[in-house]
């Protein structure tokens, strides 16, 4: 299952995926935690001090392992060059699983301990300006598109990525690699408009948008979040004392945390356990497909001096028999 939380900056994507994921570990659940925000918090969120985050290996500045390891004995992608962040996978790619081990983890994900069991957590490193403007074929989240789009998750596996909700991966076709992306919005105006316009971009690809309600507080927040985002209002959360407390430093066990907020956990779980039934591994193969060749022809073919459609394997579909024969 792979999961994002988005949002306007600020409204507690990071605070709400670090939340879930503690929930999901303690049910023993197998969980790649992944953070590809602007503002890198998601280590922090999970408990982890300075030292200790500022220790990540950066995904983006281990993109040429990332490739070659991916692209394997691939005939049709020649080198960690020409691989760009939508190239697909075809017959000869190496495709990753949630619970075994291998290089890519090896160099980028480390273990992170919560109550009730570990996490991996991967992080894309901090973004610098080159990032946030066009520089497509340098972006950080390539790094975790190419992954999401290697990565063979069964039922009960999870992969939750702390995101933003930016053009770039909207560009990319990142926005549609997930089972289920939950929008976290505070019921302002500033909050439901990066709804909208999530909402606008993902219609036609069939993503499955629900919002969480955050910093809510009373009736009037949420008869606000109901007039303006309708039955796409899954869940709301309030001021958390135990998130407070975890910010000043002092986390406290998790099982402490508020019966509403852990209500609200289980309510996000049982949502992304409802998609599982909507999987559909070719038209998840497809549209990673459509969105190469789209950056292939804008800008792709272009910067790699190569035709970048021979990627796609025609016969191919990402799914967990091939991975399991791969
Ligand atoms: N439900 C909550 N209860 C108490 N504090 C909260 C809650 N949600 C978020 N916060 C606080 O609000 C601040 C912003 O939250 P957070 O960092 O999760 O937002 P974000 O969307 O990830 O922000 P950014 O865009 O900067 O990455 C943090 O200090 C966090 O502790
Ligand atoms: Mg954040």
């Amino acid at each position: 299952m792979k999961i994002a939380f988005v949002g306007k900056g600020g409204s507690g994507k990071t605070t709400l995926s670090s939340l879930f994921i503690r929930h999901l570990a303690t049910t023993g659940a197998p969980v790649i935690a992944v953070d590809a925000d602007i503002n890198q918090h998601l280590g922090a969120a999970l408990g982890l001090d300075e030292a200790e985050a500022a220790a990540l290996p950066a995904m983006g500045e281990r993109l040429s392992l990332i490739k070659d390891h991916l692209r394997g004995t691939n005939p049709r992608i020649a080198s960690a060059e020409t691989m760009i962040k939508t190239t697909p996978p075809g017959d000869g790619s190496r495709l990753l699983r949630v619970r075994e081990d291998n290089p890519v983890y090896d160099a980028c994900a480390r273990p992170v301990e919560l109550d009730g069991g570990a996490v991996r957590l991967m992080v894309t490193g901090p973004f610098t300006d080159a990032d946030l403007g066009v520089a497509c074929y340098h972006s950080k989240t390539g790094a975790v598109e190419l992954c999401l789009n290697h990565l063979v998750d069964g039922r009960d596996e999870y992969v939750v990525v702390d995101m933003t909700a930016g053009s770039d991966s909207f560009a990319s076709g990142m926005f549609t690699r997930f089972d289920i992306t939950f929008l976290v919005a505070e019921p302002t105006r500033k909050g439901v408009s990066v709804y909208r316009q999530y909402k606008e971009y993902a219609r036609d690809f069939g993503v499955v948008l629900k919002v969480i309600g955050n910093k809510v507080q009373g009736q009037d927040d949420l008869d606000f979040l109901r007039a303006e985002v309708g039955d796409d209002l899954l869940v709301t959360v309030g001021h958390s004392d135990w998130v407070r407390a975890m910010e000043k430093g002092r986390p406290p066990r998790f099982e402490l945390l508020e019966d509403v907020n852990r209500r609200a956990l289980r309510r996000l779980q049982t949502a992304v356990e409802a998609t599982y039934q909507l999987r559909d591994w070719e038209s998840y193969t497809r549209q990673m497909v459509h969105f190469h060749l789209k950056n292939a022809q804008s800008w792709g073919n272009e910067r790699t001096g190569t035709d970048l459609a021979a990627q796609v394997d025609p016969g191919f579909v990402l799914s967990e028999s091939v991975a399991a024969n791969a």
